[in-house]
């Protein structure tokens, strides 16, 4: 997940963020509200191994920053449904869950801190929260829960601004770290319910880079079409992306504003794929992808949403086990040759004439797998 509202940004965690969530995870102040006064006790090491399991279908811890700050976290689970009982049809529901394919259909179960205190109490925890909520219901989430501590008043205040409402009181259900036994409260939130704080506007939107729902890649490719009227081969451009998509040899991404994708950039996965055509090293199964289709609506140019699209898809190159991204670039357009390096593209691999015109292929070497989507 990749969001960003004005100076607000909520991100996938990384790898490189288990130091700073380890000295607030281990901080009792931090962690009293949770049940741990005396923190966690835990270690940037075990922090990286949990995150490397993180994934969009299931389970995500998100990083929240003001002003590039890291100021707190976040984190959103998909609760499964149930499997069947015995004896009854025990067809697995989630046979056919597309993991990147967003939470259509399930309860998503939310959490917040603002770790850092001298950003409490400013207005930022009903905006994060309505960033995220927004997105997991544009994704196609129907119930979003969480429950907190009886004595937290002020969280219990602002879930109840933003429409959540309270499912019940668990009384001394659980001991926290000393042994006291504490008591939760559960909410529940569906859209027709939600107050919306994020502020989103037409001139202050929330973009979201992810990878595309299916409805993300419709309305891109409706776009697609209608931008190049009497030109067929884009209704065939449009069906190639629908077939790869649906086969998983390439993925598509999209930078969406308020709700609206209005960039895109495609994984090929597959020397299969058309676009790949003769060249032997841009496409390599399982070890090089290559990065096809990057386009935004000239309006919002030059303004880092594509680099920002850029970064997510490398993470999930590399959780997808590639070890090299590459990208073509015709040398004529010179702008886009600059950003291309300026992205790490520097490792020339191999050219092609494409309808007569120069494209250079080069790529970049991801480091490690443990970029993190
Ligand atoms: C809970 C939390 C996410 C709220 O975010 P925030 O940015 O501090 O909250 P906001 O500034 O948006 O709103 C705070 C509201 O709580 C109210 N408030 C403050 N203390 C309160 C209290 N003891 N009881 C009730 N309301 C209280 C404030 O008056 C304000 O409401 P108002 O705008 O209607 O006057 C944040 O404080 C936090 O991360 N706390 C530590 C971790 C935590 O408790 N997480 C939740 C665990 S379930």
């Amino acid at each position: 997940m990749f969001l960003v509202h004005d100076k607000l940004t909520i991100r996938n965690a990384e790898k490189q963020d288990a130091p700073i969530l380890a000295s607030w995870w281990n901080d009792g102040a931090v962690m009293a509200h949770a049940g741990f006064p005396r923190g966690l006790g835990t270690t940037p090491g075990k922090i990286a191994e949990e995150i490397a399991a993180d994934c969009d279908g299931s389970r995500r811890r998100l990083i929240l920053e003001i002003g590039e700050k890291p100021v707190g976290e976040m984190s959103f689970t998909i609760l499964r449904p149930l499997p069947a009982a015995e004896g009854e049809n025990s067809e697995d529901p989630w046979k056919d869950w597309p993991l990147y394919r967003g939470i259509r259909g399930a309860t998503a179960e939310i959490g917040i801190k603002i770790c850092d205190a001298a950003y409490q109490e400013k207005g930022f925890g009903r905006i994060f929260l309505s960033m995220l909520i927004r997105e997991l219901l544009r994704r196609g989430a129907v119930k979003i829960v969480l429950d907190t501590n009886l004595k937290n008043t002020r969280a219990q205040h602002v879930y109840e601004k933003l429409g959540f409402v309270k499912q019940g009181v668990r009384m001394n259900s659980w001991r926290d770290q000393e042994g006291v036994l504490q008591s939760a409260v559960d909410y529940a939130l569906t859209e027709n319910e939600f107050v919306d704080y994020s502020g989103e506007s037409e001139k202050c939107p929330v973009w979201s880079y992810r990878a595309c729902t299916g409805e993300d890649l419709k309305r891109l490719w409706d776009m697609n079409v209608a931008d190049h009227p009497g030109k067929p081969i884009w209704e065939r451009f449009r069906s190639q992306a629908f077939r790869h998509d649906a086969l998983q040899m390439a993925k598509t991404y999209a930078a969406v504003r308020n709700g609206r994708p209005v960039g895109e950039g495609t994984l090929l996965f597959s020397p299969e794929c058309e676009a790949v055509g003769e060249l032997k090293h841009i496409v390599i199964p399982g070890e090089v992808c290559n990065v096809n289709g990057l386009r935004i609506r000239k309006e919002y140019e030059g303004q880092g949403h594509i680099s920002r699209m850029m970064k997510l898809m490398e993470q999930d190159a590399a959780v997808l086990g590639f070890h090299t991204v590459t990208i073509g670039v015709e040398p004529r357009e010179s702008r886009n040759l600059a950003i291309y390096l300026h992205w790490g593209y520097t490792d020339y691999l191999e050219y092609e004439f494409d309808h007569g015109a120069l494209v250079i292929y080069y790529g970049k070497e991801l480091c490690g797998g443990d970029g993190l989507l």
